[in-house]
């Protein structure tokens, strides 16, 4: 997977010719997953169509503070732009954007949006090279990276004046390889393999009928994407579910059984790195399962004999060579207690405890409230959060254990 997948691009354009290159920018950010939200100068809608940044980028392009409703201007808000950003590029940056940057002068959306992001930012500088080597240019460049701002080198060669030197842009494969880099670095789980169980499991009765659960997957689809965020190969193993699964990137296997999920696990855990036990796996199934359905009025069957499913988590436990492996507990009474019995027991490195007596958490809910437990019991309990966001602390948690 790319790990530009699913990250959100701010592409800031400022007036300088080297903007004509950018939609092709554009159009290889989309190809790789990536989400891209372009605002430029007034200055830049001169080098470069505004129409033409839109269709690419599948998104409205934005270059003034408001733009004209039904009765008056509508404000737009770049405090909500700087906040959606996973990062804010800003290619081509001119001098004088560079040096509006360093002065905090808000003269136009982009520089408001720079001014007001709280996502790191990367300019990719172009001008004529006399510009570049210019020591006040050079001093407001030294100024922003000094501030944290990543700024990108720039090339050699010809450049719009008729000159030669340095000053270009950096061509748009380059912008994407530095933005590679950038999210390269903040991919801590680049190169390990996740393993996640999710969902229920369904234990049939007869051809018709089965034992299962609420669960809805939710919980490990979540999780199995901030692991891509992460960087991470992640595996997939989920139970029945309701979720729309073609629209996940990683390798996913569904199964109806615990048998199934046990097979499948098994069958992926020596490669694997980090293993998340969030599915509801049904703890008994039918001793029988009938070829036909049971009629009603069969008196065969009016107590349903069970046995037990393999515990999938247990076997990981026991067969734990290097996996760093976290479970779920899913309590109605004693919560701590039973969830650090269970991370004894099944020879876990942490536990996620989620109770029932929460309202709007657990099963079916698009929110979750969760106490993660270490492996020395040390529980850090959160607050009621979306299931993505118990997903990043479940995992910013982790990180801080796994080393
Ligand atoms: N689990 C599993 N295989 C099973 C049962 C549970 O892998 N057959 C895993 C779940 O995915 C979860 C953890 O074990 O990560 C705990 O599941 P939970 O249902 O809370 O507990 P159980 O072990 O089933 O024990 P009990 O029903 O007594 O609470």
């Amino acid at each position: 997977m790319s790990l530009l997948q699913g990250k959100k691009i701010l592409l800031g354009i400022t007036g300088g010719i080297a903007a004509y290159k950018i939609p092709l920018l554009v159009r290889a950010l989309i190809k790789q997953g990536a989400q891209v939200r372009v605002i430029m100068t007034p200055a830049a809608t001169d080098f470069v169509a505004p129409l033409t940044l839109s269709v690419l980028s599948q998104n409205e392009v934005l270059s003034s503070f408001t733009t004209p409703g039904k009765d008056h201007a509508v404000w737009t808000d770049h405090v909500a732009l700087g906040a959606w950003g996973d990062l804010f590029l800003i290619a081509p940056a001119t001098a004088n954007s560079i040096s509006a940057m360093a002065h905090a002068k808000c003269n136009n959306l982009l520089m408001a949006t720079y001014l007001s992001a709280r996502c790191p930012v990367m300019i990719a500088p172009a001008m004529d090279l006399d510009m570049y080597a210019h020591a006040a240019n050079q001093k407001n460049l030294a100024t922003l990276a000094a501030q944290g701002v990543h700024v990108l080198p720039v090339a050699s060669g010809p450049l719009a004046s008729g000159l030669s030197g340095k000053g270009r842009m950096l061509e748009p494969d380059a912008l994407l390889s530095e933005l590679e880099t950038f999210f390269g670095h903040t991919a801590p789980l680049k190169g390990k393999n996740i393993l996640i169980t999710a969902g229920p499991t369904y234990e049939a009765i007869d051809p018709v009928r089965f034992i299962g659960n609420h669960s809805s997957g939710k919980m490990g689809v979540a999780l199995a994407k901030q692991a891509q965020q992460l960087g991470a190969e992640v595996t997939l193993i989920i139970g029945p579910t309701a979720i729309d699964l073609t629209t996940l990137s990683c390798q996913v296997t569904s199964v109806t059984t615990a048998q199934q999920m046990q097979e499948q696990v098994m069958a992926h855990y020596a490669a694997t790195d980090i293993a998340i036990a969030a599915a509801a796996v049904a703890d008994y199934r039918p001793k029988i399962r009938m070829d036909q359905k049971i009629k009603k009025n069969n008196q065969d069957f009016q107590t349903l004999e069970l046995v037990a499913t393999p515990d999938i988590l247990a076997e990981m436990g026991a067969q734990k060579t290097h996996q760093f492996l976290i479970g779920f507990a899913l309590e109605t009474t004693d919560e701590l207690a039973h969830a650090k019995n269970k991370l004894k027991s099944k020879n876990l490195d942490a536990i996620v405890l989620n109770s029932l007596q929460d309202p709007d958490a657990g099963f079916g809910h698009d929110t979750n409230k969760i106490t993660y437990i270490d492996k020395d019991g040390n529980s850090t309990p959160f607050d009621l959060k979306s299931k993505d966001a118990v997903a990043k602390d479940i995992f910013s948690q982790i990180l801080k254990n796994y080393a």
